[in-house]
Formats: C-alpha cells, sequence, structure tokens
C-alpha cells in the first residue's frame, strides 16, 4: 500500500510528523500540562490525538465516559504491552467505564490462532498481568470476540449497511473477507459501549499505537453515518509511539530475545538487558569522549517507558549518557536492577491478581 497504514503489517514508523500532515491525527500538546501525572503524557510518548477535548472536558466536570481497547492474543505480555495496560488503568482511575475485550476473532481471521488457544493467552498472559498492574474489576466489562452478546452482532452486521469496498480499500488498500469482518467487529467493539443496553452514549476513548489509527478513522466516521439510529457520539483517541525491540527493530511476542515478558524471571531479564542494543559507541574510550546516544537506546527507552518514575532522575542518565560519563555497561546493570526490583514485585502480584480474574471471568459466563 503506498500512503496508508496497514494495521497487520506494520513494523515501525519512523515519521510521527507525517500522521499529523496526511491522516489529521493532532498534536497532543496542548494536553500534556493538565495530565503531567501520567508518565507517558508527560513524556512525550503519548503525542497525538483525535477530538481528545471530549474526553477532558468528562475528565474534568465529571461526566460519564468509556475507555475501550483490545488485546490481540498472540503471545506473551512485554513490557511494550504493559504500557498500554498502564493506560486502561489510569483511564479507570480517573473513573472511565473500561470496556476491554479479547481480539480473539481478529487473532483467527488474520494469523489463524485457534481461538481456545487464544482465550488462554488473554486470560493468562494479558488479564492476569493487568490485573496485577492495577486494573480493577469495578467499572469492567471485559469479553471475547468470539463469544460475546447478540446485540453487539447485531451492531456489527448493522455497522456494514454503511461502508462500501471502495472506503474499506482506501484505507486499508485490498482486504480479504476475514480482515474486513475483523476491521468491521473493531468497530463494534468501539461503539456497542453506547448502545442504550450499555450506557448510552457517551465520550469514548481508545488509547492505540499509530498502527491502529485507520481503524479509528473508520470507527468515526461510521458512528457519525449512524448518528440517527444510535445518537453515537464519534469516538476520541489516543495515538503512542512504540518501544522498540530489545535488538533493534520490532518488539515482538514471538521473538523472545526482542522482549522482556512480565513473567521472565529477573536473570532471564537481566540477561537480555546485558545483550540489548544501545546507544553507545564502539569502545568505551570513544564514548568517554563523544558521549553516547539515549535516542538509540533500548536501555534507555526501558528506563524512560517504565522503570524511572522519577524525572530528574531520568534526566540525571540521560545528561550523563550524552556527556560520556556514564558508560553502557554501567547503565545496563542499573537497568537490570531496576527490572529485577519490578518483575519480582510483579510477579508476586500476579498470584494475587488469579482470584480477581477468576471473578471477571465468571461475571461474563
Ligand atoms: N486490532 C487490535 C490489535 O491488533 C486489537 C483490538 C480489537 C482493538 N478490538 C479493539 C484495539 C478495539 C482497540 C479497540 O491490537
Amino acid at each position: 500500500m503506498k500512503d496508508g497504514i496497514d494495521p497487520w503489517s506494520i513494523g515501525e514508523i519512523s515519521d510521527y510528523r507525517n500522521l499529523f500532515e496526511e491522516f489529521g491525527i493532532e498534536s497532543f500538546e496542548k494536553f500534556r500540562e493538565q495530565l503531567s501525572d501520567n508518565r507517558y503524557i508527560r513524556r512525550g510518548i503519548v503525542f497525538g490525538h483525535r477530538d481528545f477535548s471530549r474526553i477532558i472536558k468528562a475528565i474534568h466536570e465529571d461526566e460519564r465516559f468509556v475507555m475501550i481497547t483490545g488485546l490481540m492474543p498472540s503471545g506473551r505480555f512485554h513490557f511494550g504491552h504493559k504500557m498500554v495496560a498502564d493506560q486502561i488503568t489510569y483511564y479507570q482511575k480517573l473513573g472511565a467505564e473500561i470496556f476491554l475485550c479479547s481480539a480473539d476473532l481478529e487473532a483467527y481471521l488474520i494469523r489463524g490462532i485457534d481461538p481456545e488457544a487464544s482465550k488462554k493467552i488473554a486470560v493468562d498472559e494479558y488479564l492476569t498481568n493487568y490485573v496485577a498492574l492495577g486494573l480493577s474489576e469495578k467499572n469492567l466489562r471485559f469479553w471475547f470476540q468470539t463469544d460475546y452478546t447478540p446485540l453487539y452482532y447485531k451492531l456489527r452486521d448493522m455497522l456494514s449497511k454503511k461502508i462500501t469496498l471502495n472506503e474499506l480499500n482506501a484505507i486499508y488498500g485490498k482486504l480479504s473477507p476475514g480482515k474486513i469482518i475483523s476491521v468491521i467487529t473493531q468497530a463494534a467493539d468501539i461503539l456497542h459501549p453506547q448502545l442504550k443496553e450499555f450506557g448510552g452514549p457517551r465520550p469514548t476513548i481508545v488509547p492505540v499505537g499509530a498502527d491502529q489509527d485507520p481503524h479509528i478513522r473508520l470507527t468515526r466516521d461510521l458512528a457519525s453515518r449512524f448518528r440517527k439510529e444510535f445518537r453515537f457520539i464519534p469516538p476520541s483517541s489516543t495515538c503512542h509511539k512504540f518501544m522498540g525491540g530489545l535488538q533493534g527493530g520490532k518488539m515482538s511476542s514471538s521473538d523472545p530475545k526482542s522482549h522482556i515478558a512480565l513473567t521472565d524471571e529477573p536473570e532471564v531479564a537481566a540477561k537480555k538487558i546485558m545483550k540489548a542494543k544501545t546507544g553507545g559507541r564502539t569502545t568505551a574510550r570513544e564514548q568517554r569522549e563523544k558521549g553516547g546516544i539515549p535516542e538509540d537506546c533500548m536501555i534507555y527507552d526501558l528506563l524512560l517507558y517504565h522503570l524511572i518514575d522519577d524525572d530528574s532522575q531520568l534526566e540525571t542518565v540521560y545528561g550523563d549518557c550524552k556527556s560520556g560519563a556514564l558508560i553502557c555497561g554501567e547503565c545496563k546493570k542499573f537497568c537490570a536492577e531496576k527490572a529485577a526490583e519490578f518483575l519480582t514485585k510483579h510477579q508476586k502480584k500476579r498470584k494475587k491478581a488469579k482470584k480477581i480474574v477468576e471473578r471477571i471471568l465468571d461475571e461474563i459466563k
């Protein structure tokens, strides 16, 4: 596909500015200050949005709003996924009603993953880690795309009435029937919370990576086209950057060397960190002279996204790397310690999370 974004094959996005100009994603800058208690927002990792003013208003005026997202149950839950989990719990704490689905239909249609296998991954990997990371069972609705209420499927089928194949091709390029069903299912994921049976029309925020923006555009169009029938409010979105893989390239569930899973033993994580790609120079001497490049460093990304919450401490690491005072070996060791500390605590929390996860699943039986 020439200029579009293909949500199924995207690797890294090198030019985020293009997203603003070409696709109409707006800069998140003006909301940054107001939500600066969120690390990803404060640090510009959440960089874009559509229609976020509706959500800010709902937050400030204590109006009801929805946060909805779907998880692709494709493998082990890693630090890349943690960023989404943290955003979910952030909105939940701000009062959002959380709608969360397992995209097991999409996993089957696009990747051929057996729905029973992906259900297990959704529960053991994703849901359990979400709860351990702070997701509460209150104000939460969880569902499986392959096993939900008829009202949802009825909405999905109706949505297909007001979109043409040409429009879909313009957004996504060529689509197979499976892809068509999976994108319309995703629109139903996002819009069904606004059906009267699920709470009625209200502002909705979908935090996504830039790769998912085509789905947001489609869903916003569909929301407007079904305004008469359902009084849908077009969903808002935020757009975040992705952490790169530990070896450079993409962080992927299927390549253990590219990620640290939240269930990795601290020693395993430490080894992966020691072998990760950094922004360092070829020799220690050169690094002392020229300094490192934190912007190209997977270790710095781990600290920036997850492991250092204190901005001034992060600034010190950044400055010491740039000046050449901090050498990669030392920095990796520090990162490995931070990771070990986090993983040990997290893995304890996972054990406690299991009961809550059972209750969430009982709820939908
Ligand atoms: N397509 C998303 C992914 O690949 C998963 C998903 C399904 C989703 N339904 C959703 C994301 C609704 C946001 C909102 O990860």
